[in-house]
């Protein structure tokens, strides 16, 4: 069953809106982790629009699961990743105008540069992830990088209109996947998945870990963040297998009891 990595960007977004104290986003990350992530993930990003460093430093000493760090190719970021050591740092594309990350990172245009970035990772050593488009070309220039992990990014499927833009979206992740994992990469996914779309991205053979974090912020405003998660976590059981559904809906009917 893949690991849910929460994305408890936007509860700084929140905070950054009246640029106060609440909500604190260490305190999302432990009620996340009680309801049963199993990874933490922020951007840091240049423009520090939500995540502040503060919160990087926070982090790392609160949580007891994986703190992956979406951050872009800047060598600022990569000396605060080398003090503070996230467990996994996931390389994105980072545009100043853009809302959120729009597109997969261009490996094979930046090809030189991402490889000197995953040999840094190699000498302090951190875990590299890549979060690239399902595109044949970047994910084989991925695959020569010889990197940790890949992400692929699920926001042309989840975006995609009518059932067949969404089978060819689907295809192309599952092609990429498979691609991944015969080259013994480890398979992420990530990026405008919600409680409707998951269950075919969390059903790819060798799926090890979803990066959600809008839609269970969404959902947290009117359910609790403690509930939006277990949700999110039954859907993925459920994807991998009907009885890991019923346990995981099971055990969380026991975790609502006070
Ligand atoms: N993975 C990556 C690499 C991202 O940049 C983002 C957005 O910050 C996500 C996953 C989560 O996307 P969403 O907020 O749409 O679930």
């Amino acid at each position: 069953m893949p690991r849910l990595g929460v994305n408890i960007d936007h509860v700084a977004t929140l905070r950054q809106a009246r640029g106060g104290r609440e909500p604190d986003p260490v305190q999302a990350a432990v009620v996340a982790e009680l309801a049963g992530a199993d990874g933490i993930t922020i951007h840091l990003r240049e423009d520090r629009r939500h995540i502040q460093d503060r919160d990087l430093r926070l982090l790392r000493e609160s949580i007891g699961v994986i703190l992956n760090l979406e951050m872009s190719l800047s060598p600022e970021i990569f000396e605060l990743a080398v003090v503070v050591r996230p467990d996994q740092l996931t390389f994105v594309p980072e545009r100043r105008a853009e809302l959120t990350t729009e597109g997969g990172l261009d490996v094979v245009g930046l090809r030189d540069r991402i490889a000197s970035m995953i040999a840094r990772c190699r000498e302090h050593d951190l875990i590299a992830s890549l979060f690239i488009d399902p595109d044949p070309a970047q994910v084989e220039a991925a695959i020569a990088l010889g990197v940790d992990a890949v992400e692929l990014h699920t926001g042309r499927y989840a975006n995609a209109t009518g059932s067949r833009g969404n089978e060819v979206e689907f295809a192309a992740l599952r092609r990429a996947s498979a691609q991944l994992v015969a080259a013994g990469i480890e398979l992420h996914a990530g990026h405008g998945l919600t409680l409707k779309n998951t269950t075919p991205i969390a059903a790819i053979p060798g799926m090890e870990e979803l990066n959600i974090g809008h839609a269970i912020v969404a959902r947290a405003v009117f359910v609790g963040l403690d509930r939006a998660v277990r949700e999110m976590k039954d859907v993925i059981a459920a994807a991998t297998s009907p009885i890991r559904g019923v346990i995981a809906a099971n055990a969380a009917d026991e975790r609502s009891f006070p």
